[in-house]
């Protein structure tokens, strides 16, 4: 059996994270974030390859770690020293990119050797990914990370068809301009043959920024190459595994485990519940602070009411992530000091990594989900709650400005930076009648169970290719 893979799966991330003990001892953690939750399921399927970085730092030069077999899939780790994560990961990607993306709601920073090691890493991934694919292959490249990679690989395999997909938002015009290496970008996105983008809008931005920097015809939504080549662009709103986390709720050990939760918690009537990573984009500053308001004008009170906020550790080195650490940190400990009682915490602060059941016991257990990002590609937690609420209770209050609020239409929408109509929205969520909450929370599920994460890729996949990808249903590696 070849090694070479039908389909490659490039993205920064693999979907563990190696961690090393201080006895040299090696253990697997599963990594953070939607991308990790999406693609799981996809390359489970298709018994693809999947590159990536395993989140550690490896010495310079040190040989690349061998290709593993992981349940379906096979892995093949990318190493990255200590200095090309500062610059790559932590520098260009998470503070040039990210906040760039994300309507610049934390000022993006450049730096010209941050771009060097971007191009190097890049580089690195393509070679990889040249390397993994058979002929006429499949690769499928994520993410903000690695936007030049489509058009490295195909310079060197123009055999392949190259799917890149955009996990987060792409930004207007006005504000990707600023990017210093705008021009280089684009053309390393246009090196696909096809774009996806979790939003309409974002098709649109990307089309027009072809036009505008590099002078390209467009037709609709597809770009005209200067040898002829087409590239198309369209959206694919990604998803979850539905079926995944209903068989979780459903398990009795889960359903359990929501109860002890609500009973530690000192049974309250309302339990609000926040999942995100701790990352200045999700709003958690804004969700909190309307807690507290509400809280100081009587209008909510513990301890019927106590908030629980999971924050997963995320990008601890990246100076935005600190600072918002301390702030949100500083603020949990003012509601507390100012509105908890002895035994009972009005926010209970969880800066831990949870395992799935852990997460859908949450979900299961809350009364209302607050999602409150001030910009976000999709938002897969949103979906895992709905998801997971398979007796049709609990509501979900959702910003505006999550890529979800496009299918998720019964949630309470809100405008994070309102922060007097967060308040109010948040008061509907908590008074919501019974009959209205099951009536949102049915239709939500049901356009969820029709639009799962392999709809999504089945979309994709086919859009990218319609032959291939009927074949790699059927083929392994
Ligand atoms: P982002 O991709 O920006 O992190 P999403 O909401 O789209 O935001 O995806 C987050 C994913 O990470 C979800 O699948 C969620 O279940 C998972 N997740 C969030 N918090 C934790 C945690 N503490 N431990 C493990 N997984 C988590
Ligand atoms: C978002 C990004 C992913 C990233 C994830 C976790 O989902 O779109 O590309 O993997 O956040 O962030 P991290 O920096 O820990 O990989």
């Amino acid at each position: 059996m070849s090694a070479k893979s039908s389909l490659v799966v490039v993205a920064n991330r693999l979907p563990v994270d190696r961690v090393t003990g201080p006895d040299g001892s090696v253990t697997w953690r599963r990594s953070p974030g939607g991308l990790v939750t999406a693609m799981q399921p996809v390359l489970s399927t298709q018994r693809g390859t999947w590159i990536g970085w395993l989140g550690d730092t490896s010495p310079h030069g040190a040989p690349a770690p061998e290709p593993f077999q992981l349940e379906d899939f096979r892995l093949r780790p990318v190493p990255l020293t200590s200095e090309e994560v500062t610059r790559y990961y932590e520098g260009f990607s998470n503070s040039s990119l990210w906040p760039l993306y994300h309507d610049a709601v934390e000022p993006a920073l450049f730096k010209r050797r941050w771009w060097d090691a971007y191009q190097r890493v890049n580089q690195r991934f393509a070679e990889a990914a040249a390397e993994e694919a058979a002929d006429g292959a499949t690769v499928w490249v994520q993410d903000y990370q690695l936007q030049l990679v489509p058009d490295l690989l195909r310079q060197m395999r123009p055999d392949l068809r190259i799917g890149f997909f955009l996990h987060i938002p792409f930004p207007p015009f006005e504000l990707f301009m600023q990017l210093p290496r705008r021009a280089e970008v684009m053309r390393g996105l246009l090196g696909a043959d096809l774009v996806g983008f979790q939003r309409p809008l974002g098709t649109r931005n990307f089309v027009n920024l072809a036009r505008h920097v590099l002078d390209l015809k467009t037709h609709g939504n597809t770009v005209l190459l200067e040898d002829g080549r087409k590239v198309v662009a369209d959206a694919f709103p990604i998803s979850i595994d539905v079926a995944e986390i209903e068989r979780l709720a459903q398990s009795a050990e889960v359903q359990a485990r929501a109860k002890q939760i609500r009973t530690d918690l000192g049974d309250p009537k309302t339990l609000i519940l926040g999942v995100d990573r701790l990352d200045y984009t999700k709003g958690i500053e804004r969700r909190f602070k309307a807690f507290r308001e509400l809280l100081s004008e009587g209008r909510l009170s513990v301890p019927d009411t106590v908030m629980v906020q999971v924050a997963t550790p995320s990008r601890e080195r990246v100076e935005h992530y600190q600072s918002l650490r301390n702030k949100v940190e500083r603020e949990v400990g003012r509601i507390n000091g100012e509105y908890g009682q002895v035994g009972v915490p009005a926010v209970h602060y969880l800066h831990q990594s949870y395992n799935r059941a852990e997460l859908t016991a949450l979900y299961c257990a809350a009364d209302v989900m607050v999602v409150t990002p001030l910009r976000d590609g999709m938002n897969l937690v949103a979906k895992e709650y709905v998801a997971a609420r398979i007796d049709d209770r609990g509501t979900l209050v959702l910003s505006e400005f999550a890529g979800a609020i496009d299918e998720l239409r019964q949630a309470f929408a809100c405008n994070p930076h309102d922060l007097d109509g967060l308040k109010q929205t948040l008061l509907r969520a908590v008074r919501a009648p019974e009959a209205e909450v099951r009536r949102r929370m049915r239709m939500m599920r049901r356009h969820l169970r029709a639009h799962d994460v392999e709809r999504w890729a089945a979309s994709f996949l086919t859009a990218l290719g319609g032959d291939n990808h009927t074949q790699l249903q059927n083929s392994r590696f």
